[in-house]
């Protein structure tokens, strides 16, 4: 069986230097022993990534936070307090403990305590924490079922341990301290800019994508279906493709036109933390349901919605 429950088993590989895809409250990723460099490398051939862009770390115990990290700012402890195990990565300078190639030669590493229970308990049962980047072909829609990451990578896995639909359906929110001692986000995640605030006294900025060297994998080209995506005024793009089969991905609104074969509704209760957890499985469905053209509109800039209007951006054209 290539998907299962079997935590023994993912474990048994991983320890044997394998690669598996592991559950995570944001998105599936593909896991391997952290502390092996060989396996790890394994991650960025079944992907397909450039070596450039570096890993997130995932632990689940504080211990482990403290081995891989050579120092940890209090500021930065006190929010990964209130939001581990959950939805945010945090980057500290690295300890020896962490091979240049997880972080891509870069002085600091990413860490990330997830919040999925069997992932938890699997990484209990592991003496090393897991690299793991999303469970997707580099530069495609990020997975948040298994059948997701079956469809991309099952030919190159031995196991994907299934923990059903990720709940949040975004990345985390990943954060540093910045040289004038404030925090800031890297990637727009999770966990919003707002929640973050009531811990800083300020909000945090987003400095993204081309503006931020320190997150490589912020490349335009990522999470793009593979047909065309674009953002705007669903009304008016429908008109200007008319004669194009159309997908819409609308946040929640309906649209009556003979050139919409699909429409899909981010959330039907027009709530921000809904619209995440469906965002990419139902790129995934527009991706695969025999149109020419997706036409999206953003979604209000507040929350999590800052992270969805993140992805929708970086999957059009
Ligand atoms: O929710 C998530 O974060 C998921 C789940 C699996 O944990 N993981 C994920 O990984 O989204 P990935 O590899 O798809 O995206 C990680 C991002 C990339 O943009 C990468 O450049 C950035 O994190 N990153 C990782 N380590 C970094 C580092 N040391 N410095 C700066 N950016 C880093
Ligand atoms: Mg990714």
């Amino acid at each position: 069986m290539k998907a299962g429950n079997d935590i023994q088993h993912a474990a048994a590989l991983l320890k044997n230097g394998k690669v598996v895809a592991i559950p995570t409250e944001t998105v599936y990723g593909l896991a391997a022993n952290a502390f092996n460099a060989e396996a790890v490398i394994t991650i960025f051939e079944i992907k397909n990534r450039p070596k450039f862009n570096p890993l997130i770390v995932h632990v689940a115990s504080w211990q482990m936070v403290e081995k891989i990290t050579a120092s940890i700012d209090p500021l930065l402890k006190q929010i990964a307090e209130k939001f581990w195990p959950g939805p945010l990565t945090i980057l500290f300078p690295k300890s020896d403990a962490i091979h240049p190639i997880i972080t891509a030669g870069s002085a600091y590493v990413a860490v990330r305590m997830p919040n999925h229970p069997l992932t938890i308990q699997l990484l209990k049962e592991l003496d090393f924490p897991l690299a793991a980047p999303s469970a997707n072909l580099f530069g495609k829609i990020s997975p948040t079922t298994t059948a997701h990451v079956l469809e991309q990578l099952g030919d190159q896995i031995d196991y994907v341990l299934d923990g059903g639909e990720c709940s949040v359906g975004v990345e985390s929110t990943i954060i540093k301290m910045n040289m004038y001692e404030k925090v800031e986000i890297l990637r727009p995640g999770g966990v919003s800019a707002e929640e973050i605030a009531e811990i800083t006294g300020y909000l945090p900025k987003t400095v993204s994508g081309s503006d931020s060297p320190e997150a490589p994998g912020m490349l335009n080209s990522h999470y793009a279906p593979k047909i065309p995506l674009v953002i705007g005024n669903i009304e008016e793009l429908v008109n200007r493709y008319a004669n194009k089969k159309i997908a819409v991905l609308a946040f929640y609104q309906k649209i009556d036109h003979p050139s919409v074969i699909k429409y899909y509704q981010l959330s039907p209760k027009k709530e921000l933390h809904q619209a995440a957890h469906n965002l990419f499985s139902l790129m995934h469905e527009a991706e695969n349901s025999g149109v020419d053209l997706i036409i999206a509109e953003l979604l209000p800039e507040e929350g999590i919605g800052r992270a969805i209007n993140d992805r929708l951006k970086r999957a059009s054209f």
